[in-house]
């Protein structure tokens, strides 16, 4: 498929204060939570184009791609991306190390582990942040990770397991000695799932354990909130993940805002309305009609709530329902006409 010229390009090459992994120069300071079944290629190249510094893929597991899955091939995809990342989840250090090199062959140019997932589904197979109480694993599993790819290795943690065991600091130093090239924090413990609010005082007291770059995340959801949350936690970049569903434009909005002080347009309509139409079709393309039609009726519904109200329930609900692409497309492409919002109102 054909790239779609927007009619307001934003990718306009920032000042360079962007910041250094390994080897890579990584041009500006937000990047896209990896978010599963949510960051898929299409919201990746999407996010990239709108100026997005950095995009992370969904988690994958590593038995399930080191054993060839393909799902999780799918997963691990990364053309049209500048700088690839591919996250991966595990507790076997030998399928660490086979994903990682897996991922390395389709393209990653850095691999990140995830020790923050607190999904019973992942904590409950000692992955995810389960690995926070058990650092021996967790220092095994950095270990043949870095041991079997070229490519920086990364690491997305959380505070701790819960209040009272709040570690991150020491399994920041430990990842440091190891090897690991930078490190995301999202600002809560395991036990808080979702809830509260993420401490980015906390996210500061990690950075100042360690001399890696570090990733400040958890409930940014603004230019304001960027800029706060840098400032709170002396981190070196922001990720932001709930709030870019729907609005793949907001890491690049954000980006433009740290590296320039200057808060760039909203994009027009249309280039919403080609973006959204894009990432259908990728959706389509990469997973096939029948399972591309289904995985993209969150980010259909979200590019419809991005409208505000002013879409009426039953678009909404025939978006989300038709099972022809082409009903689809056309209902798509209508809820960014500006005549249909005004008749909907
Ligand atoms: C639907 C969903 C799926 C997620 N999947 C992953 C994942 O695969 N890997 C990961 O490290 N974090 C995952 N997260 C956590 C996010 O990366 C991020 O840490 C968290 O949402 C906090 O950031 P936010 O407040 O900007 O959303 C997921 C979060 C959500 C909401």
């Amino acid at each position: 498929m054909g790239m779609i010229a927007y009619p307001d390009a934003r990718a306009t090459p920032l000042p360079d204060t962007g910041l250094s992994v390994g080897p890579l120069r990584i041009p500006g300071r937000a990047f896209l939570a990896p978010m599963s079944g949510v960051t898929d290629l299409g919201v990746r190249r999407l996010a990239c184009r709108f100026g997005a510094s950095l995009v992370v893929s969904e988690m994958i597991g590593s038995d399930f791609l080191a054993r060839g899955d393909l799902e999780s091939k799918l997963k691990a995809e990364g053309s049209g991306i500048g700088l690839h990342v591919v996250q991966i989840a595990g507790r076997d250090p030998l399928a660490m190390a086979e994903a990682a090199r897996i991922a390395e062959d389709c393209g990653a140019a850095m691999i990140d582990i995830n020790m923050g997932c607190p999904a019973r589904k992942v904590t409950g197979g000692l992955a995810g942040a389960q690995l926070m109480r058990d650092l021996p694993r967790a220092t095994a599993l950095v270990r043949a990770t870095i041991g079997a790819v070229r490519v920086p290795v990364t690491l997305k943690m959380r505070l701790g397991w819960d209040e009272t065991s709040q570690n991150a600091p020491e399994l920041a130093r430990i990842a440091e000695a190891e090897g690991i090239a930078m490190l995301t924090v999202h600002g809560r413990t395991r036990c808080q799932f979702y809830e509260g609010r993420a401490s980015w005082d906390a996210i500061g007291v990690v950075k100042r354990a360690v001399s890696l770059p570090v990733v400040a995340n958890g409930d940014c959801t603004s230019l304001a909130d960027a800029a706060m949350m840098l400032a709170r936690s002396g981190a070196d970049a922001v990720m932001i993940g709930r709030a870019a569903v729907g609005r793949p434009w907001l890491v690049g909005d954000i980006a433009h805002f740290l590296a320039t002080g200057v808060a760039r347009a909203e994009p027009s309509l249309a280039a919403r309305k080609d973006a959204a139409l894009e990432h259908y079709e990728t959706l389509l393309e990469t997973y096939g009609v029948a399972h591309g039609l289904r995985h993209a009726r969150k980010h259909l519904a979200a590019y419809a709530q991005g409208l505000g109200g002013s879409v009426h329930p039953l678009v909404r609900q025939r978006l989300v329902t038709s099972e022809d692409p082409r009903i689809v497309k056309a209902t798509l492409a209508a809820i960014f006409e500006t005549d249909v919002l005004r008749e909907a109102a």
